[in-house]
């Protein structure tokens, strides 16, 4: 049995696949483009284990893709590629529109015509598992229920948006042609291998750099967070057991300002590692100007697939981002490497010839 992931070499599905493979047997094509935010340093580990095999290439490729479904005939595919952040989008908006909207239409196209091809009992079982965020519900106020799964979709970024638009392309194809979908909106990840270009990874970096803290605006927007392995058990938990077409809201139940994180990463770097002179990182911090169509606040309601399919976060955000403080302290050498740009070169490294523009096994 085989599983496709895509975007296997970014945060979230980087930690799916080690995740993955520290569990089951069941091999794993890894299909990424290696964007700025792949890294195959991510999944080292794996270096010599056959249960993986790396293939760089974009979601988008109509010849790539029927090849690998037609070559590893898996079970499922799991689709975390994406372009992912929010200040990124509102910068560049058009490699959201390609790659989020164009990408996954030509992905759903992809796996429609192999699916359909499948003898009875393995089409039955198939599933398309589309990874999708909790921004594409908008922004609540102060006092608002959280997200539920019936919320209308009212996304404000360009990030968001795409986002929202590959989730109602994967919602028509399985009402259309009745590819078995399931579909997960989760809410802010954090934990180890993420990009230091957003909140958490960002600040911890910095103030061990003695760099500023930016907090944007006043810091009082609040984000649901969730440590990436609780996401990860979560959609193995959808693929395993999801009803196809439903959608599933992911959380944390960990609601939190994002001047309190900022405070709460301080102060772990304070017991854990003090600053040379003594102060408190905090210090370091500094307001700068709001991003531009900043959401407010995002919540989600867990409780659909708590009830439905047993599954709880296993972190608090306490004992989360105390390990994650932990990772980044311990894994100097991958900030430095991603810092300077090193971690590109990596395929080149670690497999030399081997690598090619479309293949190259991990
Ligand atoms: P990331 O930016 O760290 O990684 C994305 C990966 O996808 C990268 O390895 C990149 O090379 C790859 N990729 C991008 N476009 C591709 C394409 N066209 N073809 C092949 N590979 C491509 O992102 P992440 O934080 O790991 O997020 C993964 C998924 O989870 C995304 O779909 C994102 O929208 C969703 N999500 C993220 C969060 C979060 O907090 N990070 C929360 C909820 C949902
Ligand atoms: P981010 O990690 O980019 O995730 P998202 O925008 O998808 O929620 O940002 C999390 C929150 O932190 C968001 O409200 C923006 C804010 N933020 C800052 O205040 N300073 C920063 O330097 C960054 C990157 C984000």
């Amino acid at each position: 049995m085989t599983i496709l992931v895509t975007g296997g070499a970014g945060f979230i599905g980087s930690n799916y696949v080690l995740d993955w493979l520290a569990q089951s047997d069941e091999t794993v094509v890894n299909l990424d483009k290696l964007s700025y935010a792949g890294n195959l340093q991510n999944l080292a580990s794996l270096k010599d284990d056959s249960r993986h095999v790396f293939v760089k290439g974009d979601i988008g490729d109509a010849t790539l893709v029927p090849a690998l479904l037609a070559q590893y005939q898996p079970r499922a595919v799991v689709n975390f590629a994406a372009e992912s952040h929010v200040d990124r989008s509102i910068h560049g908006p058009g490699e959201f529109v390609q790659n989020n909207i164009v990408g996954t239409y030509q992905l759903l196209e992809s796996v429609r015509a192999y699916w359909a091809a499948l003898p009875a009992p393995a089409k039955a079982d198939f599933r398309f598992l589309h990874v999708s965020t909790d921004e594409v519900y908008g922004s609540l106020g102060k006092s608002d229920p959280a997200f539920t799964e019936s919320n209308t979709y009212e996304p404000n970024s360009p990030y968001s948006a795409s986002k929202a638009a590959s989730d109602h392309l994967v919602r028509a194809w399985h009402h259309t042609y009745g590819l078995p979908v399931l579909t997960t909106n989760c809410s802010n990840n954090y934990g180890p291998y993420h990009f230091p270009e957003k909140l958490i990874p960002l600040v911890i970096v910095n103030a061990l750099a003695g760099k500023t803290l930016p907090v944007y605006g006043d810091g009082q927007q609040i984000r649901d967070w969730l440590y990436v392995k609780d996401h990860c058990s979560a959609i193995r938990r959808v693929l395993e057991g999801g009803k196809p077409g439903e959608t599933y809201n992911v959380g944390g139940w960990n609601e939190k300002a994002n001047l309190d994180i900022v405070r709460t990463i301080c102060g772990l770097l304070d017991s854990l590692q003090p600053r040379a002179d003594g102060k408190p990182y905090a210090d370091q911090i500094a307001f700068v100007t709001d991003r531009p169509g900043h959401d407010r606040r995002y919540a989600i309601d867990a409780r659909k697939i708590e009830r439905e399919l047993g599954w709880k976060p296993a972190e608090s955000f306490d004992t989360g981002i105390a390990k994650t403080v932990a990772w980044y302290l311990g894994n100097q050498d991958w900030v430095a490497n991603v810092q300077s740009g090193g971690y590109r070169d990596w395929v080149q490294t670690q497999y030399g010839g081997q690598s090619t523009p479309t293949a190259a096994t991990a």
